[in-house]
């Protein structure tokens, strides 16, 4: 049972368009999600705090920002937050959610089109967005993503394990979990002349990337 859910998991993927209108349709549930994740969330920009030197960046962009939950903690640690999704719904939400930190611009944007002029942000995050993408679009994501931020490229995930509960995600997602856990990412690194590193944080994987 668990092998057929996985096999149909790995084979249904939505792409942008049809990725939009599910998340403005789910928008309304993403309360259960943001419970179980914001407690990873927390201890990894803590730990974060520790390795990088977040604190005299003033600019920090973020792709898939969805209901804001990374928006929120990324808020306090830079002078101006610009949080980017592609589901209106979702932005709604996260101004909604977000009152009162003024600090953070949300607005329309798809990750497959970064249009930001080089070197124009100091760091870069997505949380729980990059799975959502192919491998092709995956790597050019994150060369794009290098190219508009000075420092480092942090991409927070799922950990690397095929459990049920993230089958079923998947499946109902149409995201590429599948061949996101078993891509070999030094080679990633490697044909996009990157230093590359991954860590376990707060229930979560942490891949931090950086222009050579
Ligand atoms: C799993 S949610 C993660 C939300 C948030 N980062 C979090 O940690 O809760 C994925 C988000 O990616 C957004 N998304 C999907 N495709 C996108 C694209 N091409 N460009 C920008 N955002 C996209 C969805 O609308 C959704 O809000």
């Amino acid at each position: 049972m668990k092998k057929w859910i996985q096999q149909r998991a790995a084979a249904f993927h939505r792409p942008t368009q049809e990725m939009r209108a599910f998340y403005n349709r789910i928008h309304r549930l993403y309360w259960f999600v943001e419970r179980h994740i914001r407690p990873g969330l927390q201890q990894v920009l803590l730990s974060l705090d520790d390795q990088l030197d977040m604190q005299n960046a003033p600019t920090v962009l973020e792709y898939c920002c969805g209901s804001g939950l990374l928006s929120q903690q990324l808020s306090p640690r830079f002078t101006h937050v610009t949080a980017r999704d592609i589901s209106e719904k979702m932005l709604t939400r996260a101004r909604r959610l977000s009152k009162g930190l003024t600090n953070i611009t949300f607005e329309t944007g798809n990750l497959l089109n970064i249009t930001d002029a080089d070197n124009a942000f100091d760091f870069a995050f997505i949380s729980f967005g990059l799975h959502l993408f192919g491998p092709d679009d995956r790597k050019q994501i994150l060369k794009e993503l290098m190219r508009v931020t000075r420092r480092e490229v942090i991409i927070i995930e799922h950990l690397p394990k095929w459990e049920l509960k993230v089958a079923l995600v998947e499946w109902w997602e149409g995201s590429h979990y599948t061949d996101f856990i078993s891509t070999e990412w030094r080679r990633v690194a490697d044909d996009l002349n990157a230093n590359f590193s991954k860590q376990i944080i707060g229930g979560t994987q942490v891949q931090i990337w950086r222009r050579r």
